[in-house]
Parts: C-alpha cells; sequence; structure tokens
C-alpha cells in the first residue's frame, strides 16, 4: 500500500493510576496550605501517588497492558514502544526497554521521548508518522510518570499539584477507532527556567552537593507558565482547528493538559469549547504531567458513544516548553 493510502488508527487504550489516594485534607498536615486554597487555585481535589515497589516501568507496563487487552491484541505484535516520561525509573536504559521486557514484547524497538507533559502528542505524532510510512505497522505509545519521586514534599508551591500515573494507546494501520488525521508540535527553549528538573544530567551531576540544593526537584515558577500554558494550547489547537477546515462546533471533546482547571476553564473560552464537551479529571488525579492527556483520551474514548465523524482534539503543553496537538476522527 502506497504511504499516502496508508492511515494511523487508535485501536485500543488503557491506564493504570496507582491505589493510594492523597487528599487535600492530607497536604494540609504536611504543608500550610489548604483544601480552599487548593481547590479554589487548581480545581484539585486528590490524587494518587504510586507505591515505593512501583516504579514508573510498572505503572507504563499496566496501562500498556490494560491498552492492549482493550485492542484484543497480544504484546508480539507490537513492533516499537515509544514512552513519554522525565520520570523514567533510570537514566539508562530507556524505560520503554524496561515496558518490552515487562509486557513481553521480543519485537519491539523501543524508546523514550523527553517532552515533558507534551509526551503523550508527541508520542502519538511520532507514531503516526512511523505507520503512516509503512515503516512500522503497530505501536505502543506510553505516557507514565511516578511525579511524586521528582516532588519537594516540604514545598508547598508544587507539591499540591502533582500525581502519578499512566495511560496507553495502540496505534495501528488497520483495526478499529479513532483515525489520527493530524498533529501539530512545537518547542520554545529559550524559557525552560521557568519549568525545569536541573539536577542529575551532565550540567549538574548527582552529588551530595546536588541533593542539598534540592536540584532533583522540580522547579516551577508557576504563575509564569500559567499564561503560556492557555497561549500554547490555544495555539496548538486552533492550528489544527483551522489547517483541517473545521471550526470549534465541530470538535465533540477536547482533552486538554490538566495542570489547573482555571487553564483547563480559560483554553476552552478562548477555544469557544463548552464545558461538556472538554474532558476533564484533574480534580481526581491532579497533574500527572504526559499521563495527563492519556489517562485523558482513555477516559473520554470509554465514557462517550462517539459516532462516525465525531472529532476529538487532544493538546498539551509542558517543561521545555513543548506543546502540540493531535487530532482524531472517529
Ligand atoms: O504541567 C506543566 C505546566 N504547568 C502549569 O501549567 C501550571 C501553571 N500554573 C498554575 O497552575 C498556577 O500558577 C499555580 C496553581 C501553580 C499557582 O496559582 P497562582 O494563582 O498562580 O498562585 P501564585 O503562585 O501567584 O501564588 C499566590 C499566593 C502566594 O502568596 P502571596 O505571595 O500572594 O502571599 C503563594 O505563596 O498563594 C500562595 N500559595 C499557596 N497558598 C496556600 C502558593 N501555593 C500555595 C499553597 N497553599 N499550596
Amino acid at each position: 500500500m502506497a504511504a499516502s493510502e496508508r492511515n494511523a488508527f487508535i485501536i485500543g487504550t488503557g491506564s493504570y493510576l496507582p491505589e493510594k489516594v492523597l487528599t487535600n485534607a492530607d497536604l494540609e498536615k504536611m504543608v500550610d496550605t489548604s483544601d480552599e486554597w487548593i481547590t479554589t487555585r487548581t480545581g484539585i481535589k486528590e490524587r494518587r501517588i504510586a507505591a515505593p515497589q512501583e516504579p514508573t516501568s510498572l505503572l507504563a507496563s499496566r496501562a500498556a497492558q490494560s491498552a492492549l487487552k482493550d485492542a484484543g491484541i497480544g504484546a508480539e505484535k507490537i513492533e516499537m514502544i515509544i514512552v513519554g516520561t522525565f520520570t523514567g525509573d533510570m537514566p539508562m536504559p530507556a524505560t520503554a526497554c524496561l515496558v518490552q521486557k515487562n509486557i513481553g514484547a521480543p519485537r519491539a524497538a523501543a524508546f523514550d521521548i523527553s517532552a515533558a507533559c507534551s509526551g503523550f502528542v508527541y508520542g502519538l505524532s511520532v507514531a503516526r508518522s512511523f505507520v503512516v510510512s509503512g515503516s512500522y505497522d503497530c505501536i505502543l505509545v506510553i505516557a507514565c510518570e511516578k511525579l511524586s519521586s521528582v516532588t519537594d514534599w516540604t514545598d508547598r508551591d508544587t507539591c499540591v499539584l502533582f500525581g502519578d500515573g499512566a495511560g496507553a494507546a495502540v496505534v495501528s494501520s488497520e483495526g478499529q477507532g479513532p483515525r489520527i488525521i493530524g498533529d501539530y508540535l512545537a518547542a520554545d527553549g529559550s524559557i525552560y527556567e521557568l519549568l525545569f528538573m536541573p539536577g542529575g544530567g551532565s550540567l549538574h551531576p548527582c552529588s551530595h552537593d546536588s541533593v542539598d540544593q534540592k536540584l532533583h526537584f522540580v522547579k516551577m515558577l508557576g504563575s509564569k507558565v500559567f499564561k503560556y500554558a492557555i497561549n500554547s494550547m490555544v495555539e496548538a489547537a486552533s492550528t489544527l482547528i483551522e489547517r483541517h477546515g473545521l471550526s470549534a462546533e465541530d470538535i465533540r471533546m477536547l482533552v486538554p493538559h490538566q495542570a489547573n482547571m482555571r487553564i483547563i476553564t480559560e483554553v476552552g473560552r478562548h477555544l469557544g469549547i463548552p464545558e461538556e464537551r472538554i474532558h476533564i479529571n484533574v480534580q481526581k488525579y491532579g497533574n500527572m504531567s504526559a499521563a495527563t492527556t492519556a489517562v485523558g483520551m482513555d477516559e473520554a474514548i470509554r465514557s462517550n458513544d462517539f459516532t462516525p465523524g465525531d472529532k476529538i482534539l487532544v493538546v498539551a503543553f509542558g517543561g521545555g516548553f513543548t506543546w502540540g496537538a493531535v487530532l482524531l476522527e472517529w
């Protein structure tokens, strides 16, 4: 089949959320905060925290197994595994290689994508290109994060925001499910210091000093990031809407990155998409970085009766800065 005739379908999706729930009331006992502040400023009521014996690769593997089950295929069919994360089990090997081992996918090439909260959208876009080009037929895209392992639990500015979780999708040249019909990716490294994790790389290798300076935790200037998050997600979403000759009314469901309810509301308002057509889970899980859109897309697909022609727009923004969107048609 010629590359121009090939399609990339999402034939299965899945999620995994750790069992332990950390509520705002629990956080009130840990730092100087309140349920009232967290709820009104972020919309978050609770988040999930992975157990010490649950590394990111395990969260990812469970989400992957759920997506494979949904797709009705075995892991041996998977030819490539792409993982979006910045909290992998270790710097080397890639978490994707550990997933390959865990789920039993010996044929699969495996690599990680470092695009922070945009990792799922970046991963879907890369998978789509490989599938449409004809190089691969069946790719597993996973977004997973154990943010609790890089959170400073004494810093109220950040610790109330994050949670752990994983979501996955099987992208295939053939099968039932929504087709990826468009994608858009962008980045701006010039302002990376508004949201980053400085320690553990070649610039600040792990040392007593790097630990003392708390360089291994996520740092964020939240109020500055806020405005970029809205503008970037609106730009990505409206670019795809216009490129495909659509209007906001044509988007049956928007699945945005879940960092803050106020950001989600503003993105919907700018785009002209009302809240009943926006998938929202920030109240249950907080900000799970790349996993937010993966879990959100899985939940949206499972809980709606989409009919042929329905469009789903997945849009994300995160550290880097990176941002992007993927347009699906049922
Ligand atoms: O996922 C990647 C992208 N990330 C984002 O998109 C996050 C974007 N940013 C945000 O969501 C918001 O900026 C935050 C939720 C992080 C913060 O909300 P904000 O309305 O921008 O608050 P702020 O940082 O301007 O802080 C307002 C006040 C400060 O007190 P003063 O200086 O006004 O006296 C903070 O010290 O709220 C205080 N504050 C808190 N108070 C109680 C900050 N964190 C807390 C807290 N509990 N947990």
